[in-house]
This record gives C-alpha cells, sequence and structure tokens, in this order.
C-alpha cells in the first residue's frame, strides 16, 4: 500500500518507520529541516529502535521525507499526524489538522489513487474529523473514490516503536465499511502480535476514546498519588505493597499505580484538559472527578519542594540540583514536565537551581531556561557541593549509580525522591532520604 503521513513528529515519524516495513510510505512536514535529516537517515527525535528502521525504510526505499509543495503522488491511506496542542482556556488548537487537511482536499486529484482513505491519527475532539474530511468529501463529490477515519494513536514516548509494532489495540472510526476495512488492512499486514485486537467504531466514538483513555490513565496516576499521600503518614505502610495487592485485581490492574512528581509530556495534561473544556463548555456536562485529577497532579511539584524546605527551609542562594528535566526516562521530550515547575518553583524562593539530564544536549531548551539554570551532562559536576537534591525522572544512569555514589559529592545530602528510585535501597547513614509515598520513619 502506499500510505502518506503528514506531520512527521513523535507519531508521525513512528508510524513511518514502521509501517514502512511492508508499505512504501511518504513523510510530508512542513519543517525543512527535519525532512532533510530523515533523507539523510538521521532521526529528529530520540526513540529506542528508531535509527535501524529510519535505516532500514530509506535504505530499501519504502520511506521518503518530503515537503508539502514537492509533487506528492498517489496514495491509498492519508494519515495526519500534526500537532493539537491546547489554547490557554484548555480548548484544542486545531489549526494544524485543518491546514492538513485542506492541503489533501485540495490535491485530491494528484493524491487520490482509485479509492483512499483520509485518516486523522492527531487527537481531536468528536465532529472533527466528520466536519474536516467527511462533510467536505461530500460536498466535492468525492465520497464514491475516498473515505474518512480517525485512528487515534496510543503509543507512549520511550517505547513508541514497540507500541506501534505490538499494540495492545487498534481503534479505527471510520465513515463506511470500505474505509475501515482498508485501514484495518493497512495494519494487518505489518503488526508483529497477532493478538491485536481492533475496535470499529463510529467517527465520533474512536475520537472520544482517545481523550478518555489518556483522561483516565491521568485519573489512575492522581489516585495513586493521593494514596501515596496517605501512606506517608501510616508507619509501616508500604505504598508498593498496597498497590500491588490492589493492582492486581484484574478489574483494576497495576500499571499507571506508580506515585511521584506527577504525569507530564505532550499528551495526558493536553488531553485531560481538551476533555474538561469539551464537557463544560461545548457540552455543558460538570466533570468533578476529572477537574480533580487535575489539581492533585498540579500539587505534585510544590510538594517536591516543600519535602525538600522540611530539611532546608531557607534555599536562597542554596545550591540544589535536579536530576532529570525529561518528563519519563528514555526520551528527550520536555512538554510539560513536572521538572520545569519544580525548577521554576525553587528559582522563585531563589535557589541556584543546577540541572542534569542524560539527553540535555537533545533536548529543545530555549534561551531564557538555560540562561536561569546551570545545565551541565556531567552528572558529577551538578551534584557537586550541593546541599540538596530533587530526582525528577527515572533515569536508569541514576538508578545504577546509586544513593551511595549520587550524594558522595554533595555538601548536604540531602535527597528528595519524586520517583521512589531508591526506596527499596538500604539508606546510607550520612543521607537524608525523604520519598513520595513513604512514612519518614519507616
Ligand atoms: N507524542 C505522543 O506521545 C503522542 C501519542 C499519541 C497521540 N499523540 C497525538 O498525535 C498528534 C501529534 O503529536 P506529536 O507528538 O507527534 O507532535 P509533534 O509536534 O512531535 O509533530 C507534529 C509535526 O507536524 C508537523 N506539521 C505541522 N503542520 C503541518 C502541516 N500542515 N503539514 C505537514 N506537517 C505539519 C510539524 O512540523 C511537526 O513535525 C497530537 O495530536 C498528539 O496529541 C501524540
Amino acid at each position: 500500500m502506499k500510505v502518506m503521513i503528514i506531520g512527521a513528529g513523535y507519531v508521525g515519524l513512528t508510524m513511518g518507520v514502521v509501517l514502512s516495513a511492508t508499505h512504501e510510505v511518504t513523510l510530508l512536514d512542513v519543517d525543512e529541516d527535519k525532512v532533510k535529516a530523515i533523507n539523510e537517515m538521521k532521526s529528529p527525535i530520540h526513540e529506542k529502535g528508531m535509527s535501524d528502521l529510519l535505516t532500514r525504510g530509506i535504505s530499501e526505499g519504502r520511506l521518503r521525507a518530503m515537503t508539502p509543495d514537492e509533487v506528492l503522488g498517489r496514495h491509498d491511506i492519508v494519515l495526519i499526524c500534526v500537532g493539537t496542542p491546547s489554547s490557554s482556556d484548555g480548548s484544542v488548537d486545531l489549526s494544524y489538522v485543518e491546514s492538513a487537511a485542506t492541503m489533501v482536499l485540495e490535491r485530491a486529484n494528484e493524491i487520490f489513487s482509485k479509492y483512499c482513505v483520509i485518516g486523522i491519527k492527531s487527537t481531536v475532539p468528536p465532529g472533527t474529523t466528520r466536519r474536516l474530511v467527511l462533510e467536505p468529501l461530500d460536498r466535492d463529490g468525492f465520497t464514491h473514490r475516498a473515505g474518512a477515519a480517525f485512528n487515534p494513536e496510543f503509543l507512549r514516548e520511550g517505547s513508541a516503536i514497540e507500541d506501534a509494532q505490538k499494540p495492545d489495540r487498534i481503534v479505527i472510526g471510520a465513515s463506511d465499511a470500505k474505509a475501515s476495512e482498508l485501514v484495518k488492512r493497512m495494519y494487518e499486514e505489518c503488526l508483529t502480535r497477532n493478538s491485536t485486537a481492533f475496535v470499529e467504531t463510529s467517527l465520533e466514538s474512536a475520537e472520544l476514546c482517545k481523550y478518555v483513555s489518556n483522561s483516565f490513565l491521568a485519573l489512575k496516576i492522581s489516585f495513586a498519588n493521593e494514596i501515596a499521600n496517605i501512606v506517608e503518614r501510616i508507619p509501616s505502610a508500604n505504598f508498593a505493597e498496597v498497590m500491588m495487592g490492589v493492582g492486581l485485581d484484574s478489574r483494576i490492574a497495576p500499571s499507571f499505580f506508580g506515585a511521584g512528581a506527577g504525569y507530564g509530556g505532550s499528551c495526558l495534561p493536553k488531553d485531560l484538559s481538551e476533555l474538561i473544556h469539551l464537557a463544560q463548555h461545548d457540552l455543558s456536562v460538570e466533570t468533578p472527578i476529572l477537574k480533580a485529577t487535575q489539581r492533585i497532579n498540579s500539587e505534585r511539584p510544590r510538594k517536591l519542594v516543600d519535602m525538600l524546605l522540611r530539611c532546608i527551609p531557607d534555599v536562597h542562594g542554596v545550591k540544589i540540583s535536579v536530576l532529570g528535566l525529561a518528563f519519563k526516562p528514555e526520551t528527550d521530550d520536555i512538554r510539560e514536565s513536572p521538572s520545569l515547575s519544580v525548577i521554576e518553583i525553587l528559582q522563585t524562593l531563589g535557589a541556584k537551581v543546577w540541572v542534569h539530564d542524560p539527553l540535555l544536549n537533545e533536548m529543545q531548551l530555549d534561551d531564557e531556561f538555560m540562561n536561569s539554570v546551570t545545565a551541565v551532562d556531567d552528572l558529577d559536576i551538578c551534584l557537586i557541593n550541593a546541599s540538596g537534591c530533587i530526582l525528577m525522572t527515572n533515569w536508569e544512569n541514576y538508578a545504577n549509580t546509586g544513593l551511595d555514589g549520587l550524594t558522595r559529592l554533595m555538601k548536604k545530602k540531602i535527597f528528595i525522591d519524586g520517583r521512589r528510585a531508591f526506596v527499596n535501597d538500604s539508606m546510607p547513614s550520612d543521607v537524608v532520604y525523604i520519598a513520595v509515598g513513604k512514612h519518614p520513619g519507616s
């Protein structure tokens, strides 16, 4: 099949390299530097396994990248994977999706093969695919040779390739059975797991499915963090034991039950606020559970700083090290990372903030941020003479260095573990160790 993917970011590029195992894929992006890098087999993002698949796809001629002003050629499926950021009021900014859909429809005679499905993979509110794709297809008389689909993406950054190759389920919302069947066939031909379930739905069900899924994941994390607050007050209670005992109930499931600095990234915070906005402003439905999820999460960074302030009440002029900028390990993505909020609070309190992340040099950090902190890629330099340290990202590198190794050069060995990386380790006697979800005396 010939597949065109519009938007070569985390989702588009991942889908592109995975689908190019069995299909001919054209990646389209307005960012010329990105297009050039992809064609030179250099991945613009950090993802495990990306480099090999990108090299294979390009060198074997099944993957190419281009800008929209080039000759695009005919395709069986077009997947729109451009960004859908949040506007300041929490609603979704659909301008990138609109412009991608408009471009495809305007060049339909050039792009459509005998029958073509235009699918949206970007996360969009219910009704968007119908309005931006199906209705214009109908208006322009294309419905006999084109269908519309919404096919949400559930990959996780950090394990994007594996998630895309072996998804638990693939949800396909489509305008009709023919469109649904074509999208399903595209996946079946390149999936590496036979047990993937296909859920075929209406366009609107599929669109809502993505928001509900991410909102529930956010809810699980906030729920776990609330329970962690309770466990911290009960000597001899163990957070991990409690959540294991709860999560192994097949009605509940153990994943996303970790306590810590809260969720971040480009999806969970954005999708949750968009669902709240949609419910409240467009549908007049109150969402107290979703709002509480959001509020609990927003309190996490301050909570970690408060844990530090219990040991150092005044951090003005004091060197504090923050370990980890990415919102989770194995990614260079810092969008909505709780680490940024912790740094901002520490700066408001006058601390001298030093930051380390293993992927620091691959991150998109603006000058304002770089001028406000001391960011270093050497762990020892980040920690030497620090009076306190907050661990924000669960990088394996930190776990391997161990608490002894991380604290050995610190002036005062005060360590706040925002990811519970060392809760099960024996504590060096000279370290003050405070972790989320752990009673200080336990
Ligand atoms: N990142 C994730 O983990 C993830 C997971 C699931 C779903 N999603 C959703 O997928 C969508 C894409 O997210 P992302 O993280 O890949 O975004 P991204 O910002 O990494 O990539 C978007 C890309 O689209 C390009 N672009 C914008 N307008 C364009 C146009 N008109 N034509 C061609 N290219 C254009 C940009 O240059 C950019 O490279 C969002 O709706 C997001 O919510 C993201």
